[in-house]
C-alpha cells in the first residue's frame, strides 16, 4: 500500500535576523537576546510543536566578522539548545547543523545519539562541510580543506557515526536482576574503522534510540554535496528561487537516489523560505515589500555579498565597475557553488558590481506571498507539482509566523495536506523515513566467513 503523501514543515529560527535580516532586530517583538534567550526558543518551538511542525531547523556557523547578521554575532550552540528544547517539548523533531569538517566522529555520534535518547528518537543532524572557510583559523588550520578533502570527510564521518551508533544490538541489556546479566557481550560490537581520514575503534558507550539512529539532513549544493544528500540523506535541506528550480532539485536528487538503488521517497526535500501572510495579496505584497527595503541596506548588502567569498571585501571596487570576477578564486574553499554562480550570472549579462548586489538582494525574495488562502494555494501547487516534499519556514517576524501557523496551516489541513494532529512521537515517524537495520552483527558474520 502506498503512503498518503503528506505535507512537511518545519520552523528555522533566526531570531534578531539571519542573512539578508540585518535591521529585523529592530522589530519590538522580538527581544534584543532572542538568539541567546532559551525562554525566546521556547515560546517559539511551542507555538511550531502546538501548529504540529515536524521539526525545527537550527543552523550554525563558527566564523563571524563584524559584517555577520546579527544572529551569527550571538547565538547558542544548537547541540546544547536542542537539549533544552527537548525537555520543554513533546513531539517536535530537532534539527542541528554540525560540520563534519571541525568535529571527531566519535564525540558528535556520542553527543547526537544522547539528544536521540533525551528526546525519545526526535534528533536529526544537518551534515555541512563548512562553508565559512575562516573557521579554519579556530581549529589550529592554516586554511580550510579543499572540496574533495571537504566532501571525502564527509562521506566517511557518516559512515563511522552510523557505524557506532550500531554499537548495540536492540536486546544487548538483558539487565536480569535474578541471573545478574547486565550487558549480553555477544550483542555489542566494536567498529575497528581504519579509514582516510578517520580511525575509531569504538564501541560507542549508548544504546539506539525509539528512532534507531538521528534522521540525517544535508545542505550542500555541488555535485558532491548532492552526491553526499543522495547516498546517505533522510532530508535535504536547499533553497529554491522559483517552482522550475524547485522541481529540477527534486528531480535530480531523487534521479541520484534512485540511481544508487535507494527508494527516491524515502528522501524529504525540503526548501527554507521565508513566508508572509496578509489580509489580501495587496496588504502582503505592501508588507513583504516594506520588510524587504528595511531589513537589509545596500550597504550591508555589498558586505554580505562578501561571505559566499570568503568574506571577500566587494567594498574595495568601484559599484559600477563591471563584477569583479578575480573574486571568485577567494572562494576556491567557500561557497564556490553559490560564489560561481553569482559570478556566472554577472559575466553572461555583464552586470556591474551594484547591479550583482541588487539582483542578488532579489533572490531573497519568497514566492510565498499573499494572504492565507494565496499562501495555501502556492504551497498546495509547489507540493503537487513535486517542487519539494515541505517547507523550512524562517520564522522571521513573531506576527507573521503566527499568522502562518494560526490562519495558514488550518487551511491545509483542511485540505488533507498536512496533519491535524501527530500520529507518531519520533522524527523519523513524522518524515515517513525507515528506522535503519542494525546491520554491525550481520556485516562482522560476513567478515569473519571471509
Ligand atoms: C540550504 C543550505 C543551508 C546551509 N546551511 C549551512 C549551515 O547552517 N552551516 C554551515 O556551516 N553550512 C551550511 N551550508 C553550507 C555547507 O556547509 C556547504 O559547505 C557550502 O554550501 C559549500 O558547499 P557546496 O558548494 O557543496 O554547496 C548550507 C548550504 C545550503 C545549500
Amino acid at each position: 500500500m502506498t503512503r498518503h503523501r503528506e505535507l512537511h514543515l518545519g520552523l528555522v529560527t533566526t531570531g534578531v535576523g539571519g542573512p539578508g535580516q540585518h535591521n529585523r532586530w529592530l522589530d519590538p517583538e522580538i527581544p534584543g537576546d532572542a538568539s541567546v534567550n532559551i525562554d525566546w526558543y521556547i515560546d517559539i518551538v511551542r507555538q511550531a510543536e502546538a501548529a504540529k511542525f515536524d521539526l525545527v531547523f537550527i543552523v550554525d556557523s563558527q566564523l563571524i566578522t563584524a559584517d555577520s547578521p546579527p544572529h551569527y554575532l550571538n547565538r547558542l550552540e544548537p547541540l546544547t539548545l536542542l537539549s533544552a528544547l527537548a525537555v520543554a517539548t513533546s513531539h517536535i523533531g530537532l534539527v542541528g547543523t554540525f560540520t563534519t569538517s571541525y568535529n571527531a566522529p566519535f564525540n558528535l555520534a556520542r553527543r547526537l545519539a544522547s539528544l536521540d535518547l533525551i528526546s525519545k528518537g526526535r534528533a536529526g543532524w544537518n551534515v555541512v562541510t563548512s562553508g565559512d572557510a575562516g573557521t579554519a583559523a579556530n581549529y589550529g588550520l592554516d586554511e580550510h580543506f579543499d572540496y574533495e578533502t571537504r566532501y571525502g570527510r564527509a562521506a566517511e564521518f557518516i559512515e563511522v557515526a552510523r557505524g557506532l551508533w550500531r554499537s548495540y544490538e536492540d536486546d544487548a541489556f538483558p539487565r536480569n536482576r535474578e541471573t545478574g546479566q547486565f550487558l549480553d557481550p555477544a550483542k555489542l560490537h566494536a567498529l575497528n574503522h581504519q579509514g582516510q581520514f578517520f580511525s575509531v575503534a569504538g564501541p560507542l558507550n549508548i544504546q539506539r534510540s525509539p528512532q534507531g539512529e538521528p534522521v540525517l539532513f544535508q545542505a550542500g549544493d555541488s555535485e558532491f554535496g548532492r552526491n553526499l544528500g543522495a547516498r546517505f540523506g533522510d532530508a535535504i535541506f536547499t533553497h529554491a528561487a522559483t517552482l522550475e528550480q524547485g522541481q529540477a532539485f527534486y528531480a535530480d536528487i531523487k534521479g541520484r537516489a534512485a540511481a544508487l538503488g535507494r527508494d527516491p521517497d524515502q528522501i524529504v526535500i525540503l526548501p527554507g523560505f521565508s513566508v508572509t501572510v496578509g489580509d489580501t495579496d495587496d496588504h502582503a505584497i505592501e508588507l513583504d515589500q516594506y520588510w524587504r527595503d528595511h531589513d537589509h541596506s545596500f550597504e550591508q548588502a555589498v558586505a554580505e555579498l562578501g561571505r559566499a567569498f570568503g568574506w571577500h571585501d566587494f567594498r574595495q571596487y568601484d559599484l559600477d565597475a563591471p563584477f569583479p570576477v578575480e573574486a571568485l578564486e577567494h572562494a576556491k574553499r567557500s561557497f564556490y557553488t553559490q560564489a560561481k554562480r553569482i559570478t556566472e550570472l554577472a559575466t553572461s549579462e555583464g552586470l556591474s558590481l551594484r547591479e550583482t548586489v541588487l539582483r542578488s538582494r532579489q533572490s531573497w525574495r519568497s514566492p510565498f506571498v499573499g494572504s492565507a488562502e494565496t499562501v495555501a494555494d502556492q504551497i498546495e501547487r509547489w507540493f503537487t507539482a513535486r517542487a519539494l516534499d515541505g517547507l523550512n519556514i524562517h520564522a522571521g517576524h513573531p506576527s507573521q509566523f503566527r499568522r502562518f501557523t494560526q490562519d495558514v496551516v488550518p487551511l491545509l489541513q483542511a485540505r488533507g495536506l498536512f496533519r491535524k494532529d501527530y500520529t507518531q512521537t519520533t522524527l523519523r515517524g513524522h518524515l515517513g523515513v525507515t528506522i535503519p537495520a542494525n546491520t554491525r552483527a550481520a556485516e562482522l558474520q560476513a567478515e569473519a566467513a571471509e
